[in-house]
């Protein structure tokens, strides 16, 4: 019985001991706001209109466009309700290039090829934003 008592002592102790620590330190959020402040949202940058050239032969063009409102997941593809070639011109879209209907063995098909499905994998929208970091980035298009 005693053996008992002092085993449930020692766990209570643990138990106690992370609450303890964490009212003796006052609580704050991510961005240093106390927990019951309310934090206005950070600003969030618009997405800039109009295609934009890319900066390298081989890069994934950016999107011109809002993509929040589009689904994309194991089953369904929005993109391809305007992308693919089945609807683009009806749509007044870009058609995909051929890359996006070739499997890895270099066949062509007929459907977006699976290595392509998930768009955003390699598309970003385009937004008029600060630079997250310094860098020195150059066009290799040389300007
Ligand atoms: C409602 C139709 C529609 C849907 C859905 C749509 N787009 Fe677009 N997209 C367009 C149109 C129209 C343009 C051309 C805009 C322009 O020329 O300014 C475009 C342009 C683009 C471009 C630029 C192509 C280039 O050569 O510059 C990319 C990349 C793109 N979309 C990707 C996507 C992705 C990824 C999705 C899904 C998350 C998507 N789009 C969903 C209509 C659509
Ligand atoms: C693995 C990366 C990757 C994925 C995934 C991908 N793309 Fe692309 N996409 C590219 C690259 C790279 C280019 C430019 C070179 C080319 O055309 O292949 C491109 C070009 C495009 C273009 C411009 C075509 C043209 O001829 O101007 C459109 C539109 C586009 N992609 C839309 C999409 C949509 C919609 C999806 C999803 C169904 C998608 N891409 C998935 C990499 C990708």
């Amino acid at each position: 019985m005693k053996r008992h008592l002092i085993l449930s002592a020692v766990a209570t102790a643990f138990l106690l001991t992370p609450v303890m620590f964490a009212s003796a330190q006052s609580i704050e959020s991510l961005r240093g706001a106390g927990v019951e402040e309310t934090v206005a949202p950070l600003n969030t940058y618009q997405i800039d209109e109009g295609r934009f050239s890319r900066n390298y032969r081989q890069q994934p063009p950016l999107i011109p466009h809002s993509v929040d409102k589009y689904q994309v997941d194991l089953k369904a593809n929005q993109c391809l309700s305007c992308h693919d070639w089945t609807n683009a011109a009806e749509r007044n879209a870009p058609t995909l290039s051929m890359t996006h209907y070739q499997d890895r063995d270099g066949t062509q098909l007929n459907q977006v090829s699976g290595s392509r499905w998930f768009c955003t994998q390699c598309h970003v929208p385009q937004a008029n934003t600060p630079g997250l970091v310094d860098n020195l980035f150059q066009s290799a298009r040389g300007n």
